[in-house]
């Protein structure tokens, strides 16, 4: 296997950080029911600032760098609270830039002040104002880096280099990673780096893999991958992955399947992976392997199957392992969604309060129908990426 450790031990002294980027390990799920399958985690946590998103941050920054958009004494400009920002305070940090991001007032704690801790500077904006005002984050970070002498705007949502980092790296790491025999993969949207990324690899290099969505409920995407149609989104509680628009770098067409995973269940999922398989991961990576469960349980036959720990679970210790914040939200510590995947009695409760069998909530959604016009601009914030 040509994995982490084995390039670790051939080279065991590393010229800088950035070399630690990406080469994650895959771990195989083997305490939790799969049913017929074989189900693979690659730890992008073990990335130096803790997520799959100092691939891209990488990528993206030597790009700029390579086209004269990023010069020596430049400025980092994006709007982020998540591991983008993280991702850019490591390689735009390492790599002497100034790195500014604009971080709307709701963000989570734990990233904004582990970005200053890495010498980012760091702007809050108001997060109750939409695209098109001058407070929204998205649009302040576009007016400061216009203001700005040597800024370059990230702009994670159209940057090319964005699902570049993943089409180079991590789709080709999977297949060599699996012996070239990959089923399906399930990954998550935020910007949709990662679904285009890997999907145009599997693409052409391995055409079988089916490329599979795992969303919060109320995010606009897997509707719209169901449907066709751009329905009202709603509020979730998971991290880094769900929509209220259709990214430009999210070319959905790549996706088989999409399941809309509530919160609960994500949260239950991450927690679950901890106890039954040590692995220490977000509320995102809840909502993927709750996905991959899904999927994994429905096949008649056996499938080798990928997922993504798409960041570290340190950095949501104050939600997902709170049994304080869990009780604040209604949902039970002790709920163990992916541990007792045939148990009708646990109950996902919504953010409204509202209750519900999670196993007539499993939808398995196949993208037929024709798409309605995208919209391809923000409506609101949602979550942190
Ligand atoms: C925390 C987190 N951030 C971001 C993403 C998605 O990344 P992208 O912006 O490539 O769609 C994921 C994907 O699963 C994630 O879990």
């Amino acid at each position: 296997m040509d994995g982490r450790l084995s390039g670790a031990t051939v080279r065991i002294i590393m010229a800088s950080v950035l070399d630690l980027i990406g080469n994650t390990p895959l771990v195989e799920v083997t305490r939790i029911d799969r049913g017929a399958c074989r189900l693979f985690l690659k730890l992008e946590s073990a990335n130096p600032s803790g997520s799959l998103k100092d691939r891209p941050a990488r990528t993206m920054i030597e790009a700029a760098e390579a086209d004269g958009r990023l010069k020596s004494g430049g400025t980092i400009v994006e709007a982020t609270a998540g591991n983008t920002g993280l991702g850019l305070a490591l390689v735009g940090g390492r790599k002497g830039y100034r790195t500014l991001l604009v971080v709307p007032d709701k963000m989570a704690r734990e990233k904004v002040l582990h970005a200053k801790a890495m010498g980012a500077e760091v702007v809050t904006t108001r997060s109750d104002v939409g695209k098109g005002h001058p407070d929204y984050y998205q649009d302040l970070a576009e007016t400061i880096a216009r203001r700005t002498p040597g800024a370059f705007f990230v702009n994670q949502f159209a940057n090319p280099a964005n699902p570049q980092a993943h089409e180079t790296t991590t789709g080709p790491e999977i297949l060599r990673q699996m012996d070239g025999d990959v089923d399906a993969i399930v990954v998550g949207v935020g910007s949709g780096g990662t679904l285009t990324g890997i999907g145009r690899f599997m693409r052409d290099a391995s055409p079988k893999t089916a490329m599979i969505l795992a969303d919060p409920e109320g995010s606009v995407l897997a509707p719209y991958v169901e449907t066709g149609r751009m329905g009202q989104a709603g509020s979730w509680a998971v991290e880094g992955i769900g929509e209220d628009f259709v990214p430009p770098n999210a070319d959905l067409d790549l996706l088989s399947h999409a399941f809309a995973i509530p919160d609960a269940e994500s949260f239950a999922c991450a927690r679950d992976l901890l106890r039954a398989e040590g692995v220490l991961a977000g509320s995102s990576s809840g909502t993927l392997l709750a996905a991959a469960l899904r999927y994994c349980r429905a096949q008649a036959a056996p499938k080798r199957v990928v997922s993504l720990v798409c960041d570290s679970g340190a950095k949501y210790l104050s939600k997902v392992f709170n049994p304080i914040f869990l009780a604040q939200e209604g949902w039970s510590p002790s709920s163990h969604a992916c541990a007792r995947p045939t148990s009708r009695t646990f109950r996902s409760s919504t953010r409204a309060g509202t209750s519900s069998a999670w196993s007539t909530r499993a939808t398995c959604w196949p993208p037929s129908s024709p798409r309605a016009t995208i919209p391809t601009r923000p409506l609101r914030a949602r979550s942190s990426r």
